[in-house]
């Protein structure tokens, strides 16, 4: 299927469709209409309609859209057809917690390596993964097909370590440090600030705070 240029917005929400169909996939559901889609999702079925006529539709064919084929290729179409290999610099917390986590090889992310700048980190382990000295970077990269670098250090050696990973073939960039990197064109950066998403939170809780307490001024 040819792909077309895709909003941000709506690659944005392919993960989300992916997690509900990957749920109703295991429950044994073949099938299932926008409507229904919509109504589990709590999005409009326009908007799933919408969302998917961006690749050709998916096929719907009288009653829905079957599960399966669109869990694959909603799948394949975030590039999780393919294995990615990955490593982490900076095993604090944040890091350890990251490499910790076994989802991402069941979606195909695999946790090759780890680095840290602590000499007292150096040959401890996570989830089986040698922590690395900051030295051995170049060479490991040179010997490892690493597709992806997480970066959750500080933000004052995030540019130059982001510049280390570039020069060395990494092409995409999750990005946990509080700080933008310039990367040459080609490479992919995705920045993270769970703080935004906190505030977001802080925001609507604080208007839904508000309206109550006019609600119940005017009452
Ligand atoms: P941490 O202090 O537990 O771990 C940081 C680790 O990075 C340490 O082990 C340190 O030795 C290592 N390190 C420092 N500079 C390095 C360098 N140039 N190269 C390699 N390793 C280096 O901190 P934590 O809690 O794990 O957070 C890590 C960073 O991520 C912090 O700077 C924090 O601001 C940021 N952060 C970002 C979040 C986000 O949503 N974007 C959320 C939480 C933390």
């Amino acid at each position: 299927m040819e792909e077309k240029e895709i909003s941000q917005a709506v690659i944005g929400r392919l993960p989300r469709y992916l997690r509900y169909l990957g749920e109703l996939k295991d429950e044994g559901i073949e099938r299932i209409s926008s409507q229904e889609l919509s109504e589990l999702m709590k999005v409009t079925a326009s908007q799933i309609r919408q969302d998917f006529n961006n690749f050709g539709g998916f096929g719907q064919q009288g009653y829905g859209y079957n599960v399966e084929y669109l869990y694959h290729e909603i799948g394949r179409i975030l590039g999780l057809d393919r294995r990615h290999n990955f490593i982490i610099i900076g095993a604090g917390n944040l890091g350890r917690a990251l490499g910790n986590y076994i989802n991402f090889e069941r979606r195909g992310f695999i946790f090759k390596g780890m680095f840290d700048t602590n000499p007292q980190l150096a040959g401890r382990e996570v989830r089986g993964v040698r922590i690395m000295p900051m030295e051995e970077l170049e060479q490991f990269l040179q010997d490892n097909d690493i597709d992806i670098a997480v970066l959750t250090i500080p933000k004052t050696g995030a540019v130059e370590v982001a510049g280390r990973l570039v020069k060395n073939g990494v092409r995409a960039i999750w990005n946990f440090a509080h700080v933008d990197l310039n990367v040459p064109e080609g490479v992919q950066v995705e920045n993270v600030h769970l703080s935004d998403s906190l505030m977001k939170l802080s925001y609507n809780t604080s208007r839904y705070m508000k309206e109550n307490e006019r609600d119940s001024e005017t009452a």
